[in-house]
Formats: C-alpha cells, sequence, structure tokens
C-alpha cells in the first residue's frame, strides 16, 4: 500500500517574474489567496501586498480558497466583496466558501434553516458555493467542503464541529464530471477549503475521511488542490494508487498564521510539460511576498493547443 502522502521533486522556488516572462510558451499562471478572515483579523497591509503581488504577476485567474470572514457577519463579507472587485479587475476570480463563512448556528445537524448558513455568502460573495472557471489553460473547479455542523461532519472533538470540514462522494463525483469536460489537455485544478493533507505544525487534518477523500480527491484526475483553513503553507505531491496531485494549502493574510509564521500565498505556473506551485511568504520589512520552496511535478498528459 503507498504511503498517503509523498513528497517529491520539490525545488527552489523561482524569485519574482518580470511581466514580460508571463503568459509565454503556454504558460498558465494562477495566484492563490487563502484565508483573508475580514473582521478582527484582518491585516490590511499584507491584504494590499497580496493585490499589488497579484497585479504585478500576470495571472490568468486568482482562486480564494475560503474565509474571507470571521464571523459570516454582514460588514465583513462587504468588506471582501470590495476585495474580490478589486481583484476581479486584475483576473477572473474563484472563491468557495470556508468554516468561518458558514453560519452553522441556523441549521445544527440539518435542525433549523439550512438556507441560512450561506445566506450572507451567496448574497455578497457569490450565489455558487460550488463554482467552475475555465480559463485558457486551466480548468478550476470549487467545492464546498464547510456545510456546516451535519451528520457527516460530525466529529468525537466537540470543539471540532464548526471547524472540520466534509466532502461527500457526490461532490467528488460532480468534480469528476466537470473536469471530464474540460478542454484537453487543460491544468485541473481543485479548490477546497479545507486542506487535504496535515498541517506540518497542525498535524491535522481539514476533512474527515481524510485518508479516503486523498483517494477520492485522486479519482477526480485533479492535478493541483488550492486549500486553505490551517493557516500554515504547505505543498507536498501526494501520490495514491488512482492518480496523484499536488497539494498545497496556503496560509492566511490574517494575523492568526499558526506559530506566529508570515502571512502567505501561492502561485501555480503549468504549461504542456510540469506544473509548479511556490508558497511566497510575507516580508514585513518591505511589504512584499518572496517564493520558497515549491514543488514541480511532470505533467502526463500533453496539451492540444
Ligand atoms: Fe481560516
Ligand atoms: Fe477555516
Amino acid at each position: 500500500m503507498s504511503e498517503p502522502v509523498t513528497t517529491v521533486g520539490g525545488q527552489t522556488g523561482e524569485p519574482a517574474r518580470s511581466e514580460a516572462d508571463n503568459n509565454r510558451g503556454g504558460q498558465t499562471r494562477i495566484l492563490h489567496l487563502s484565508d483573508v478572515h475580514y473582521g478582527r483579523p484582518h491585516v490590511a497591509a499584507h491584504v494590499a501586498a497580496a493585490e499589488r503581488f497579484a497585479a504585478d504577476g500576470a495571472f490568468d485567474a486568482i482562486v480564494i480558497s475560503g474565509d474571507v470572514s470571521q464571523r459570516a457577519r454582514r460588514r465583513e463579507f462587504e468588506q471582501a466583496a470590495k476585495l474580490l472587485g478589486r481583484l476581479r479587475k486584475i483576473a477572473p476570480v474563484l472563491v468557495v466558501p470556508g468554516n468561518h463563512d458558514s453560519a452553522w448556528w441556523f441549521a445544527p445537524v440539518g435542525l433549523g434553516v439550512p438556507s441560512l448558513i450561506h445566506a450572507g455568502y451567496r448574497k455578497w460573495i457569490d450565489k455558487n458555493l460550488e463554482p467552475t472557471l475555465n480559463v485558457p489553460g486551466a480548468t478550476i473547479v470549487g467545492l464546498n467542503s464547510s456545510p456546516g455542523i451535519r451528520l457527516h461532519t460530525l466529529t468525537r472533538r466537540p470543539r471540532d464541529l464548526s471547524v472540520k470540514g466534509a466532502l461527500t462522494d457526490a461532490q467528488l463525483a460532480d468534480a469528476w464530471k466537470r473536469f471530464a469536460a474540460a478542454p484537453a489537455g487543460d491544468l485541473r485544478v481543485l479548490v477546497v477549503h479545507h486542506n487535504v493533507v496535515p498541517g506540518e505544525l497542525s498535524q491535522r487534518w481539514g476533512l474527515t475521511r481524510h485518508e479516503h477523500m486523498l483517494d477520492a480527491i485522486a479519482a477526480t484526475g485533479a492535478e493541483v488542490v488550492l486549500s486553505g483553513h490551517d493557516h500554515q503553507e504547505t505543498v507536498v505531491h501526494v501520490q495514491r494508487e488512482g492518480g496523484s496531485f499536488i497539494a498545497s494549502t496556503a496560509g492566511t493574510l490574517s494575523n492568526r498564521s499558526r506559530g506566529a509564521r508570515a502571512s502567505s500565498l501561492a502561485t501555480v505556473t503549468a504549461d504542456a510539460t510540469s506544473v509548479e506551485v511556490t508558497p511566497h511568504m510575507y516580508d514585513a520589512t518591505d511589504g512584499v511576498f518572496r517564493a520558497v520552496q515549491g514543488v514541480t511535478v511532470a505533467r502526463g498528459r500533453p496539451r492540444t493547443a
């Protein structure tokens, strides 16, 4: 039986590219932000630096993997919506909800009014909790791993009740369908809020049924999985019997970084032959995100375009 998580092919992250270097040779570039947490944890300087990074990077798409708010409050969502508006002027944006964006108290274990759990998110952030974004060279599929406290999210730790994430087999089958409909050669990127691999410091998995999830995600055909939630950056190559993918957890842009680490974001760069995911850490001395070691993996299926 294969190891659940294996890191291979790590390489030193590249320095920042000039704009002229981008989008050459059929490259597709995706910026991955997460856990902005408008509300008390929000750090305006980190978000402003991320916006500068986005504007300078010639990205084809921007992904935000949830927890845009701290308590799913109207004012927090309104501020997050303004950020999304600014980012959408730079590149198409895909966002999925995090557990902090889900007002689970309206319907614990389904008792109550489940439609209210994501009413605020739907109103201010996106009506669609599981969007698909197609950009040249990539099909990006979002899934909602934050359904609130439901029977299939229950864990034995009471403090995890509203924290742990979950995906159903039906959701993953739907992701498979969406990837199957992607143009040949597209980079297939899955976005979920909860980290699909354990954090280095937390040693915690974001999702219930975590071993099954790795197999089920591999079976969707995803080549890259972008997540957040753990508040520490992680990038590993996951190899399972049914397939392999790069799992990247972006850190938070808020003041809730695990272990007092710097805020971080990540970049995905792909062409017909390889895909690279590189975390970038915030340097408070000059307000710039800088690349650290990432992971590069050869792509198995050549592009046709
Ligand atoms: Fe978070
Ligand atoms: Fe979270």
